[in-house]
């Protein structure tokens, strides 16, 4: 494909934004970055394929005139050029950071790289075999969005001395295969929670801005709507089949609100030195996030997670706990690592367990799904 934009940034389709990052792929390699990526546990952001057939046959009629106005808006394209350093962007003094939030940042950046280049390549892959418009249409603007994301990212990693290399990522992590309906609840949420997180740093640093010790932190507005507009479209891919939210899926939603809720929190809480140079108490950012995408969910979900039950809390740190337990046992080795590997595993199930039997909270899905990005 031919290409005309130099960065990511102004890249209007995802096939010229992979392009552009393959060619500086080819510049600036670096192993660490990769593999640190590569790392294939629980928590890492993972890679996911699914039946492209089974999401190909979607019919959209049913949210027709909400699914037009996305489409136009994402065509509208207001991020365009967006992501990329400008006059905004200071000086960042990595030598004279303070070697744990370093080290804390960077696996941020890291991650949150290979998660915005996994909806990337699941969204690509989508748009390359479908034959339906609609769905076709759909999943390039996404992955068009992805692509620039992940690109920023890289560009500030390259600061650093470091880089995600996304063609190598896309050949070598192993791909975690979902049912559509399995998708739509995964990506769903992640695109939600990544709006709340985002908005929730963002307004956090507006009115705290000695506590930004990054620039990037200012892109995280416009970084969110696009992460929101994502949202929305898999809102209207479960709307448009009615079987998605209802009857035994019911359970599923459940359980994927549960594990995206856990996997944050037990993620955050392992960035302590980030978070305090954020200003930001884990506790209150993880209370803080939930509250916002399960209001954000009530858009499609029938019910949602209790979080203020007291089980709720007492629960993720057990499971947090457990899961340090984990770690600790892996490195040790030998037998007694294995058994307290086999014994922390079993806590972290209960503490899991515990949580997804917490009675879940009812809600009333309105007619329209529609929301704004409001926070
Ligand atoms: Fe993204
Ligand atoms: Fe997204």
């Amino acid at each position: 494909m031919k290409t005309t934009a130099t960065h990511t940034a102004d890249a209007v389709t995802v096939e010229e934004g992979l392009a552009i990052q393959e060619a500086q792929d080819r510049i600036y390699d670096n192993e660490m970055a990769t593999e640190t990526a590569m790392q294939n546990t629980l928590l890492t952001p993972r890679f996911y394929t699914t039946d492209f057939d089974e999401l190909d046959a979607v019919d959209v009629t049913p949210v027709r005139e909400n699914w037009d106005q996305l489409i136009a808006r994402m065509l509208a394209d207001p991020n365009k050029g967006h992501f990329r350093k400008n006059e905004d962007w200071d000086d960042v003094d990595w030598d004279g950071m303070d070697p744990q939030l370093k080290k804390e940042f960077i696996d941020f950046l890291i991650s949150s790289c290979t998660a915005e280049f996994s909806g990337c390549v699941l969204y690509k892959e989508m748009k390359r075999r479908g034959q339906n418009k609609d769905i076709t249409q759909l999943f390039q603007l996404m992955a068009r969005d992805e692509a620039r994301h992940a690109g920023f990212i890289n560009d500030a990693l390259r600061e650093a001395g470091l880089r995600v290399n996304l063609g190598f990522l896309t050949q070598k992590k192993k791909y975690t295969y979902f049912r559509p309906k399995f998708i739509y609840y995964a990506t769903y949420l992640s695109e939600k929670i990544g709006y709340a997180r985002y908005i929730t740093i963002y307004r956090h640093l507006e009115a705290n801005p000695e506590h930004r010790f990054h620039p990037i932190f200012k892109w995280f507005k416009e970084w969110c709507n696009d992460e929101f507009n994502h949202g929305e479209a898999f809102a209207l891919l479960m709307k448009s089949d009615p079987r998605a939210t209802s009857g035994f899926n019911v359970l599923w939603i459940k359980f994927f609100i549960t594990a995206v809720y856990a996997t944050m929190y037990i993620r955050d809480h392992q960035r302590p030195a980030f978070h305090k140079a954020l200003g930001v108490d884990p506790g209150w950012y993880a209370h803080e996030v939930f509250t916002k995408t399960s209001t954000l969910s009530n858009q499609i979900f029938p019910i949602t997670v209790d979080i203020d039950n007291p089980r709720w809390i007492h629960n993720l740190e057990k499971l947090r706990k457990a899961n340090l337990d984990i770690a600790v046992a892996k490195e040790t080795g030998g037998m007694s690592g294995k058994l307290r590997q086999v014994s922390s595993s079993a806590r972290a199930a209960l503490a899991f367990i515990s949580l997804l039997t917490i009675p879940s909270l009812s809600n009333q899905v309105p007619e329209n799904p529609r929301l704004e990005p409001v926070y």
